[in-house]
């Protein structure tokens, strides 16, 4: 199989024209590259529901509030096009930065209260500049389905909120955060952690889970579940912790009583990589 590549914008609208008018479902996968199972999930979904498959592939330097972690992201553009073939990607939109900020971007897409908290709080313009990328490739592609992972939870709620808000024709789908037998989430960051610290990486997960657990035994209070599910940090002065969260799944506000479907979200730093993850908590007997 073989995916054709496409860099520019007119190319690939004139591409996907055809495609259109033949009534065939176009969806799209957005993604920075260094693709992995995570990703590659996200392509075979679209691959069953959609009648061509398009895989955008751009590091987006205004979503990156610093410039160390953008100039250090990593860049694997002729592997990653390979396995976009292999997952039945028909087309590969790869645009150079000039091709998609070809003048001074101007106008942005601002989500409020959603991207008060969690990653918001922490990297400033972050979510401002995954929404404006991600309105522009859905113009540009304009697909009828758009593909994200569950894995960057508040990044799904804003997008879909911002096309809910802009009533931007196409159908947000949601698919489930894929791990390591050891439960790390896959990550692109994942590759920059050394063997020491990888090892070490699944602690957020293992956070996570005592926390799960909790709600699902009966735990209403936040802090408590916050508290105890931060224990699990105790004793590993290699990670830092940036946030342990609960959240309501849909403004991502944080939540002092769980009285329904709660996330928990957390980031943490082990040496130079961060590294997020989250868990839909669902306490028992509820149908919230
Ligand atoms: P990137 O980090 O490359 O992720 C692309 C998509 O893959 C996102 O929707 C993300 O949630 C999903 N994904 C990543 N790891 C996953 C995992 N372990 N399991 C399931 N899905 C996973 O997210 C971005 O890029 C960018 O912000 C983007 C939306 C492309 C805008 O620039």
């Amino acid at each position: 199989m073989s995916a054709q590549v496409v860099q520019s914008v007119a190319e690939v609208q004139r591409a996907l024209d055809g495609i259109r008018a033949a009534g065939r479902v176009i969806g799209l996968v957005p993604t920075m590259g260094a693709l992995h199972a995570g990703h590659g999930r996200l392509m075979e979904v679209a691959r069953s529901e959609c009648g061509c498959v398009v895989a955008s592939i751009f590091v987006n330097r205004i979503q990156f509030d610093r410039a160390d972690d953008y100039d250090r992201y990593p860049r694997t553009l002729t592997p990653d096009v390979e396995f976009c073939a292999e997952r039945g990607v028909d087309i590969v939109f790869a645009p150079s930065v000039e091709e998609m900020y070809a003048r001074p971007q101007r106008a942005f897409v601002e989500v409020e209260r959603l991207t008060e908290h969690l990653c918001g709080r922490f990297r400033p313009g972050h979510f401002r500049g995954v929404a404006t990328v991600v309105l522009k490739l859905l113009n540009i592609v304009r697909p009828g389905r758009a593909y994200f992972g569950e894995k960057d939870a508040q990044q799904l709620a804003v997008i879909r909120r911002m096309v809910a808000d802009f009533n931007v024709p196409v159908e947000i789908v949601e698919v489930p955060t894929v791990r390591d037998a050891d439960g790390l989430a896959l990550s692109s960051r994942n590759q920059l952690l050394s063997v020491e610290e990888r090892r070490i990486a699944p602690v957020l997960i293992r956070a996570l889970r005592t926390a799960q657990g909790l709600v699902a035994a009966g735990a209403t209070d936040a802090d408590a579940v916050r508290c105890e599910a931060a224990r699990v940090f105790e004793g590993r002065p290699e990670v830092r912790v940036e946030y342990l969260e609960i959240v309501d799944p849909e403004e991502m506000q944080p939540v002092a009583r769980i009285e329904g479907r709660v996330r928990i979200a957390g980031a943490i730093w082990i040496g130079k990589t961060r590294l997020i993850d989250n868990l839909l908590c669902v306490p028992a007997g509820s149908s919230r």
